[in-house]
């Protein structure tokens, strides 16, 4: 019988301004430290045009891009740099579908959201995206 490889990842997660203001924060880091997930990285503060655009630049050509900027720019956001055992998928299956109408029960899309737009939370997607939008939002001296 064998294990199956587990590999040490980081991931950028964010409580999206929704979130924020709805008070979740708390609750939240809650989930992801019952997962057993590392808060590495942790700071709430809002979002440049700037950098909204940057992060979100693949979805430039996308018809809600303008919507999506505006939603991410227009109250705090809580950026948190998590470091586990295959932290990227294993956060975005914390997190369900983007759409909350699929998101499967006891997911925090589907506990907590009702909008594909307003859902919440963020998560990359993938190792490469995960460095890059970690490397936007954090210093390497703000990840202990
Ligand atoms: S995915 O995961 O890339 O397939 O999801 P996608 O549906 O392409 O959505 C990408 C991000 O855009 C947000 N989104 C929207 N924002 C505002 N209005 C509308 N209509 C809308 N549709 C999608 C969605 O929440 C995704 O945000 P992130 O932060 O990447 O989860």
């Amino acid at each position: 019988m064998g294990y199956a490889a587990q590999a040490m990842e980081r991931t950028f997660a964010m409580i999206k301004p929704d979130g924020v203001k709805r008070g979740l924060t708390a609750e939240l880091l809650t989930r992801i430290q019952r997962k057993g997930y590392r808060v590495v990285g942790l700071k709430q503060f809002v979002i440049s045009r700037e950098l909204a655009e940057n992060h979100y630049g693949e979805h430039k050509e996308r018809p809600f891009f303008g919507e999506l900027v505006n939603f991410i720019t227009s109250g705090p956001v809580v950026a948190i740099a998590l470091e586990g055992e295959n932290a990227i998928s294993g956060w975005r299956g914390m997190m369900g579908a983007t759409n909350p109408a699929n998101a499967a029960p006891g997911t925090i899309r589907a506990d907590y959201a009702t909008s594909t737009g307003e859902n919440v939370t963020h998560g990359s997607d993938s190792p490469e995206s995960a460095e890059r939008e970690l490397g936007l939002f954090f210093k390497p001296e703000e990840l202990l």
